[in-house]
């Protein structure tokens, strides 16, 4: 029995491995994500009952242990040493030139060009082919252990996709952990959403993801890894660079693949232009090209200098910068009243599209980075549109530049400011320019929808008093906005028509409408389905907010404190009166949904709903649920520890959905 159970382990981690590899290298993942993590389900379960048998190695152990006080500091047995950078054509024949002399070398130098990824350097250790420890490159002599923190990142092998005889005795590899740019402006949405303050640029993300001390939150940062370089190693016959490049693959850790093999520098020219404009549609950056001597014993040859090693160099890209005027500092008060410095800059193309403004972000860092008006700057483009300001182009000084003094009070209403870590913020819930910001919001595609409704009109409804909250909208009249400016009685009655229309919009849009501090769309989801009308929502307590997964305690204070507020059930009053839907969709609105119709069966427990909810989700969407699965079953879903519904689905190829699954199905 127990050496079945240690059999059964042992093949459900080999599955696990050759899908990881699968989709993290290779990425051509075999199996859906759902047959993953039911694999992933089998061998927890298994573990649980042996705990005796479970390893550092197992899957199932990427994300173990407490948040810590401190990393630890550990000297590299190598030391990690920096690159010599070039920066035209000529630098690199020179470079080219240079070391075919010292080589004595006639014939070409055959070198292997690879994207330069803009990231963070680590360096991982692999015993007998188990990842045992992890460090990044620090001053490069000593760096910081953050094993657990890299055991989270999926890209990283715990043990090599190899067979087990294969693996050397001891293995460094060393590589690049970046954040992929989608990831990173979502990071950042979430991030503004939650009140945090945004991460300047992707590397900069990975860096302090990959230095939180708590590895669990480390693992919900979607980071990854490139490996591009084979450090220290034994036992192992390696001729080349492109060879360790295809050794490290082939223990399953990924390698960029658009590195070449090139014959030449010519070659290598041709390699480092096409690349220049083409970097621009990965999703991840890269900030020039590195050109590594291909054979191992020339790169011996060659050695090192104190810095850098003599057989690599680097070719690097401009960034994609422009320099400009700052003509001024406007500040802009947002709909939760935070107040913040928006530079108007003289027009200037950069990556493509023309800019004329830049965010400062807030005041602390137009302070840090020394940023007066009439400076002139260096903009760029940091993984998102609205570019930012780098750097002040010092020299260009003239002592005619104005210091941006923040502002004690708020400009839209005078009253005073409160600094609330690095944001000022107004506090007044009248203030004119919050108010029109929060019906901006209500009235915006992901809220209301409001279409014709846009900042102009709403800018003449507050100032004429025709408004004073969002509600207030719903009992506005044909006279009201035809005696607006630019505003015509057939584009007036058009606009009647668009508000009477978003009354129908569903419980989630209300949601995100209201405007509740830190609760941004995604949230208002998640609130919708779980509570499934805005009175179940207004009467929530802390508990049970906090207790729904995605809602931290932040997200759960704002909400109660903005329901107990008296101005918001003013507002809620009149969205009532006026006959807003304050419910979840029902089945006839829900037109199109992929559930209309079909026959659903339960078995195991659900993590994020109870089978109540699942039920009442599926009946509103016009599906049924059933309790045992039959021929007519079209969908099971599956939770933990499932029943033998799960075998019977099986055999009559019923399709199967996880949680994520059917939530994705919603
Ligand atoms: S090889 C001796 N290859 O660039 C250094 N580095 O500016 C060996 N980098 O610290 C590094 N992509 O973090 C190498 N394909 C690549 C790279 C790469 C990014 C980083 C690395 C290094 C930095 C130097």
């Amino acid at each position: 029995m127990a050496k079945n159970i240690s059999e059964k382990i042992d093949t459900l981690r080999a599955q696990i491995r050759y899908h990881d590899r699968k989709y993290y290298v290779e990425n051509m993942p075999e199996i859906t994500d759902f047959a993953y993590d039911l694999l992933m389900k089998e061998l927890e379960k298994y573990e649980k009952t042996s705990p005796h048998l479970i390893t550092p190695d197992s899957p199932t152990q990427r994300v173990s242990g407490e948040p810590i006080p401190g990393f630890k500091s550990i000297e590299h047995r190598i030391p990690m040493l920096s690159i010599e950078n070039t920066y035209s054509e000529q630098e690199l024949r020179e470079y080219d030139t240079r070391i075919r002399r010292m080589l004595k070398c006639e014939d070409p130098i055959e070198y292997v060009a690879e994207l330069k990824i803009d990231g963070v350097a680590v360096t991982l250790w692999y015993q007998n082919g188990i990842f045992t420890q992890g460090a990044t490159r620090g001053d490069g002599l000593r760096g910081d252990n953050i094993t657990a923190n890299l055991r989270t990142i999926k890209d990283i092998p715990l043990r090599f996709s190899c067979a087990d005889n294969h693996a050397p005795p001891l293995l460094e590899i060393r590589g690049e952990i970046y954040l992929p740019n989608s990831d990173f402006q979502r990071l950042n949405q979430l991030r503004e959403e939650e009140g945090k303050v945004r991460f300047a640029n992707p590397r900069n993300a990975a860096a302090g993801s990959l230095k939180l001390l708590d590895p669990s939150m480390t693992a919900k940062r979607p980071l990854r890894l490139f490996a591009y370089a084979v450090g220290y190693y034994e036992g192992k016959t390696l001729v080349n660079h492109a060879n360790c490049l295809k050794t490290i693959k082939e223990f399953g850790l990924p390698v960029n693949p658009h590195y070449q093999i090139c014959r030449n520098m010519d070659e290598v020219v041709l390699y480092c232009n096409g690349w220049e404009l083409k970097r621009d549609q990965l999703d991840y950056e890269v900030d020039g090209i590195v050109v590594k001597v291909n054979s191992l014993e020339l790169q011996k040859e060659l050695g090192a200098t104190s810095k850098a090693p003599r057989w690599i160099v680097s070719y690097k890209y401009c960034p994609e910068e422009a320099v400009t005027k700052i003509e001024s500092i406007r500040v802009q008060v947002g709909k939760t009243g935070t107040l913040t410095p928006v530079a108007k800059l003289q027009s200037v193309v950069l990556s493509g599209t023309t800019v004329s403004r830049a965010t400062l972000h807030n005041f602390d860092e137009i302070e840090r980075k020394d940023i007066r008006i009439g400076d002139v700057v260096v903009v760029q483009k940091a993984g998102e549109i609205i570019p930012q300001v780098v750097r002040v182009v010092q020299g260009n000084r003239t002592g005619e530049e104005k210091p941006c003094i923040p502002p004690v009070t708020c400009p839209a209403c005078n009253d005073t400011v409160v600094k609330e870590d690095v944001y000022l913020r107004c506090y007044n819930p009248f203030c004119p320019a919050q108010v029109k910001r929060k019906i901006e919001y209500f009235a915006s595609r992901k809220a209301m929808d409001i279409e014709g409704l846009g900042p102009a009109l709403i800018e003449q409804l507050v100032d004429k008093n025709l408004i004073e909250d969002y509600a207030d909208i719903y009992s506005l009249q044909l006279d009201d906005l035809a005696s607006l400016d630019r505003v015509g009685e057939k584009s007036a009655q058009n606009l009647l028509n668009a508000i009477e229309k978003s009354k129908k919009r569903d419980l989630c849009n209300l949601i995100c409408a209201l405007g509740i501090m830190h609760v941004g769309s995604h949230a208002a989801e998640i609130l919708a389905k779980r509570f499934n009308t805005l009175e179940k929502l207004t009467s929530a307590t802390v508990e049970e907010l906090e207790g729904i997964h995605a809602i931290g305690t932040i997200m759960a204070r704002s909400i109660i404190a903005f329901f107990s507020n008296s101005q918001t059930k003013e507002i809620i009053g009149k969205l009532q009166t006026a006959g807003v839907n304050r419910k979840a969709l029902d089945i006839d609105e829900s037109a199109a949904s992929p559930i209309k119709g079909k026959t659903f069966v339960l078995t195991g427990v659900l993590n994020k709903y109870s089978r109540k909810e699942v039920e009442g989700l599926i009946k509103r969407k016009g599906g049924k649920v059933t309790s045992s699965v039959s021929s007519k079953t079209d969908y099971l879903i599956v939770g933990d520890t499932p029943g033998s519904k799960l075998e019977k689905a099986k055999e009559l190829g019923i399709a199967i959905l996880g949680e994520g699954e059917f939530e994705k199905l919603l």
